[in-house]
């Protein structure tokens, strides 16, 4: 039996290395080369991979994402019924996203876009100086990412909320759920990080609605998905003053066309969706447990709720 591997080709060869690594007797497929669909076991499929195509193998009995979102793999027509998908769950690509995360917190609460302006007029000039335990951080989603996230903030003395769907108990952070925990949350944030998974619940959650709860001048810092922001609705929050700065690392569409106004804005800072890359040393021993889980009928890891959609 086989395990299919897709996204660009040079990713596809560190997978095909990382996955002989754990296991060398696996039979590994690169897409479009997957010889007889009877073959194929597994799939490891990213962003680009059309969901339809995956129903040529009969005998597929296992999709994983390449990273920790899964949006890609459940949008229509989704997975083949009744094949399960599994996500990542790797300590490299929550450290990546905490680094990114205390990065542009760091980067807004620090003045630096005003102390770059100040340099790039040559002017010595000291702007007050901020107090870290009054800048309250709100974090959209409290799962892998968000959790590690507040952790990491927390240390360095910021009070953090944080908002999930179902209600949660963290030390330290003051937790909120649901539409009311939601308000009151954005009531409160003076950095909005969003880590959630895209679903349909989720999709277009920072509106102008949401973007007006704000403290009028807060920062907002999305690494989650493009649609989790309704882009025009940012920029004329930034425009009017409501949104003071905005750190980007994903957006719809992707690569983000270079006539969008976020590239030149001045009070926006963008990465390449590139906040946390997957490595996939170090995600192929959790892929190779959960095949071999599935071809001894034993319980997979780090499931997705297709119901829930993350
Ligand atoms: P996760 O472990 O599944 O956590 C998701 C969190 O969001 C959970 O706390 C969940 O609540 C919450 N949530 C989901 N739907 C919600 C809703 N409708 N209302 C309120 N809270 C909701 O996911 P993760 O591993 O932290 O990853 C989050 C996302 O980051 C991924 O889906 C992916 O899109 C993105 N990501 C981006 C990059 C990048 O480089 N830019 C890298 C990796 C991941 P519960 O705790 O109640 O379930
Ligand atoms: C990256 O975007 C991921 O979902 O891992």
């Amino acid at each position: 039996m086989a395990v299919l591997l897709s996204t660009k080709p040079a990713t596809m060869e560190d997978w095909r290395t990382a996955l002989l690594a754990e296991d060398p007797g696996l039979d590994i497929r690169m897409f479009p080369d997957a010889g007889d669909p009877a073959a194929i076991e597994a799939a490891v499929v990213w962003t680009s991979h059309d969901m339809a195509e995956l129903r040529r193998y009969p005998n597929l009995r296992l999709i994983v994402s390449m990273g920790a979102g899964v949006d890609h793999l459940l949008r229509p027509p989704g997975p083949p019924p009744g094949v399960p998908v599994a996500r990542l769950k790797d300590a490299r690509l929550t450290q990546g996203m905490t680094e990114w995360a205390v990065l542009n917190v760091l980067r807004f609460h620090r003045q630096d876009l005003e102390y770059r302006a100040l340099q790039a007029e040559r002017r010595w000039e000291e702007l007050p100086a901020p107090e870290t335990s009054s800048r309250r951080v709100g974090i959209l989603g409290l799962g892998e990412l968000g959790g590690a996230a507040a952790a990491a903030l927390l240390a360095l003395g910021f009070p953090v909320m944080g908002w999930s769907r179902a209600p949660k108990q963290r030390p330290g952070v003051e937790c909120f759920h649901g539409p009311v925990g939601f308000d009151t949350m954005l009531g409160r944030s003076d950095v909005l990080l969003c880590l959630l998974p895209l679903t349909p619940e989720t999709r277009g959650i920072l509106n102008r609605r949401a973007l007006g709860l704000l403290p009028r001048g807060a920062y907002l810092l999305n690494a989650a998905r493009g649609g989790h922001v309704v882009q025009e609705e940012l920029l004329a929050a930034l425009e009017s003053g409501q949104v003071a700065g905005a750190a980007l690392d994903v957006f719809e569409p992707e690569p983000l066309p270079s006539d969008h106004p976020f590239w030149a804005h001045p009070r926006v800072v963008m990465t390449p969706h590139a906040a946390s890359i997957t490595i996939p040393s170090s995600a192929a021993p959790q892929v190779v447990e959960n095949l071999r889980r599935a071809r001894t009928g034993r319980p997979l890891i780090n499931l997705v709720d297709l119901g829930a959609g993350y």
